[in-house]
């Protein structure tokens, strides 16, 4: 599928996704949402991608949030079934099997915020600004802000910046958590792309059992979740790359992994 407001570009395995809407913050319309819904299946099909790094084109935004020119009179059939189309893309890429960093460039609003929280790690700039400004419109989240925000900073962070609508900064994001590393901007994409490189080092099976059971194991009781665990380590224990890795270790050598 040829995209019109995306920019995909795949370099040493690592699949950049660049939303390309400058003119309008990258504002995320019907078209962006379907857009990413795809590359989120391409990048769960396709074995040559084995990362992604997430970013808005232009100097401005990461993703301004939702496109308020489009969602302003809609009935709420067509709310609801506009939050789901979001919510369902978000999800894709959430589990798509492969670390997914958002490289945040900009304004990270409403849409723009909870798509950032859908990745697995976010790297900010140093301009970067965060912020959950739905109900300044009157209307609350619908891509899983109210879902992942206290996931990710807990209970009361997480509604001070949904009932204030407030914006912070980027270096607030990170002492809340919302961030993992704040960089100048200038070296935004050079340090999300060093960070995918040291995680592509690991074996790829591996990452992905991290993902998943992190995923899944969130929503569980302590005992059902440390049963999933205990069953993929079984499961790794019989592959190709942990025999490998053991065995690099043990032969003080880099592993050589192969995904199987
Ligand atoms: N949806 C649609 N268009 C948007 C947008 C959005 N979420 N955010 C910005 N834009 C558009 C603006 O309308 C403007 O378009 P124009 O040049 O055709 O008038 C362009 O992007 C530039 O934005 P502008 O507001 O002029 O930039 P600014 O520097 O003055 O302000 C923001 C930047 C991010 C503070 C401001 O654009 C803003 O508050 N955006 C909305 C954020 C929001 O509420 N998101 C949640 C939506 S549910």
């Amino acid at each position: 599928m040829p995209y019109s407001t995306l920019l995909f570009d795949l370099a040493d395995g690592i699949a950049t996704i660049t939303i390309n809407r400058p003119d309008k913050l990258n504002a995320l319309n019907a078209t962006v949402i379907a857009e990413l819904d795809d590359a989120a299946q391409r990048v769960a099909r396709e074995p040559d991608i084995r990362a992604v790094l997430l970013t808005g084109a232009g100097t401005k935004a990461f993703v301004a949030g939702a496109d308020i020119g489009e969602i302003g009179g809609q009935s709420a059939e067509e709310g609801q079934a506009r939050a789901r189309a979001g919510q369902r893309m978000m999800r894709r890429l959430e589990r798509c099997g492969k670390p997914v960093v958002a490289a945040v460039n900009g304004f990270a609003l409403g849409g723009g915020c909870e798509l950032a929280m859908a990745c697995h790690l976010r790297v900010a700039s140093d301009s970067a600004r965060f912020g959950q400004p739905e109900v300044k419109l009157g209307i609350g989240p619908g891509y899983g802000g109210t879902v992942r925000l206290p996931r990710l900073v807990g209970r009361g962070r997480a509604l001070e910046l949904l009932l204030t609508g407030a914006m912070i900064d980027a270096h607030e994001a990170w002492r809340i958590g919302l961030v993992n590393r704040v960089v100048p901007a200038d070296r935004l994409v050079a340090e999300s792309t060093d960070l995918l490189r040291a995680i592509l080092e690991n074996g790829p099976l591996a990452l992905r059992a991290c993902l998943e059971l992190v995923d899944a194991g969130l929503d569980l009781g302590v005992d059902q979740a440390l049963g999933l665990e205990a069953g993929r380590f079984g499961l790794l224990s019989e592959t190709a790359d942990m025999r490998e890795g053991t065995r690099a270790f043990l032969e003080k050598r880099k592993p050589q992994f192969t995904g199987a």
